[in-house]
C-alpha cells in the first residue's frame, strides 16, 4: 500500500494534445475536481493586457501578483471550458484565444509568476481528489501525485483539433497560422529554464494521435484502478 502519495492525477503535455477534454472527462468519472492550471496563466496574461503591463519589463507585475484573486468554477453545462473569475469578474471566454495563449506562454516563463501560481495550485489541491492539467503539474506542482500522465500528439493533429475547437465557438481560424503558433509555443514551453514542459520520470506517456478522447480516458481510468493509492482498495 502506498501512503506517501497524494490522491491526485496530473496530466501534462503540449497544447492541443487533448488534455482539457480528457482531464475534464476523467475528473467527472472519478468524481474529482478538475484543475485547469493553464487557465490561471491565461488569467495573469489577461490582467497584464487589461492593465497595460508589459510582464517582462514592468514592476507593476509584482503588485498585480500580490493582489491577484483567481477562482475556477466548473463549466456551465454544455460548455467545454472552466469558468474563470478574476477579482470576481468572469473573464473566461476572453482567455481562450490563440493570442492569449501566446501571452500566457510568455508570462509563464517568469519565475515570480510561476512561484505565485504554483503555490495557489498547491493550495487548491491540498485536499487531494483533483485532476490537474498543465505543463509542470507532475514535475513541480504535485510531484507526489499518485497518477501521472503525459499526453502528446503530432503538431499537425493538435493544430487540427484546436482549429475544430475554435470553429465550434464560431471563430474564424487560419489553420496554418495555428500550427505555427503551436510549434512556437511548444518550443518556448519546452526550452524555458524554469519548470519547462516535460514528462515526469514516473509519468505514463500516451500519444493520442490515433486515439479518441474516450480511448485515452479509458486507458487512464484503467491505469488508476489498477494502482490504488492512499489506502484505497
Ligand atoms: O494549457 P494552456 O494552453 O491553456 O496554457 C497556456 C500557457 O500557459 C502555455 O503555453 C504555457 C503556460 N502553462 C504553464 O507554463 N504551466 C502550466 N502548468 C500550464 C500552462
Amino acid at each position: 500500500m502506498v501512503t506517501d502519495k497524494q490522491r491526485i492525477v496530473t496530466i501534462d503535455g503540449p497544447s492541443g494534445g487533448g488534455k482539457s477534454t480528457v482531464s475534464r472527462e476523467l475528473a467527472a468519472k472519478l468524481h474529482f475536481t478538475y484543475l485547469d492550471t493553464g487557465a490561471m496563466y491565461r488569467a495573469v496574461a489577461f490582467q497584464c493586457r487589461e492593465q497595460g503591463i508589459d510582464p517582462v519589463d514592468d514592476r507593476r507585475l509584482e503588485s498585480l501578483l500580490t493582489l491577484l484573486r483567481i477562482k475556477l468554477l466548473p463549466p456551465v453545462p454544455g460548455e467545454e471550458d472552466v469558468r474563470v473569475l478574476v477579482d470576481d469578474q468572469e473573464v473566461g471566454s476572453q482567455l481562450r484565444t490563440p493570442e492569449m495563449g501566446m501571452l500566457a506562454s510568455k508570462v509563464s516563463a517568469l519565475p515570480r509568476v510561476r512561484h505565485t501560481l504554483t503555490r495557489l495550485q498547491q493550495a487548491m489541491g491540498a485536499d487531494g481528489s483533483i485532476v490537474a492539467e498543465g505543463r509542470d503539474t507532475g514535475t513541480v506542482v504535485f510531484p507526489a501525485a499518485a497518477w501521472k500522465f503525459f499526453l502528446d500528439a503530432s503538431p499537425e493533429v493538435r493544430a487540427r483539433r484546436r482549429a475544430a475547437q475554435l470553429r465550434r465557438k464560431g471563430e474564424l481560424v487560419d489553420e496554418q497560422q495555428l500550427l505555427a503558433q503551436i510549434i512556437q509555443r511548444d518550443k518556448d514551453d519546452r526550452e524555458r529554464s524554469i519548470a519547462p514542459l516535460k514528462a515526469a520520470p514516473d509519468a505514463l506517456a500516451i500519444n493520442s494521435t490515433g486515439l479518441s478522447v474516450e480511448e485515452v480516458v479509458r486507458r487512464m481510468y484503467a491505469t488508476i484502478l489498477a494502482a490504488p493509492c492512499c489506502g484505497e482498495r
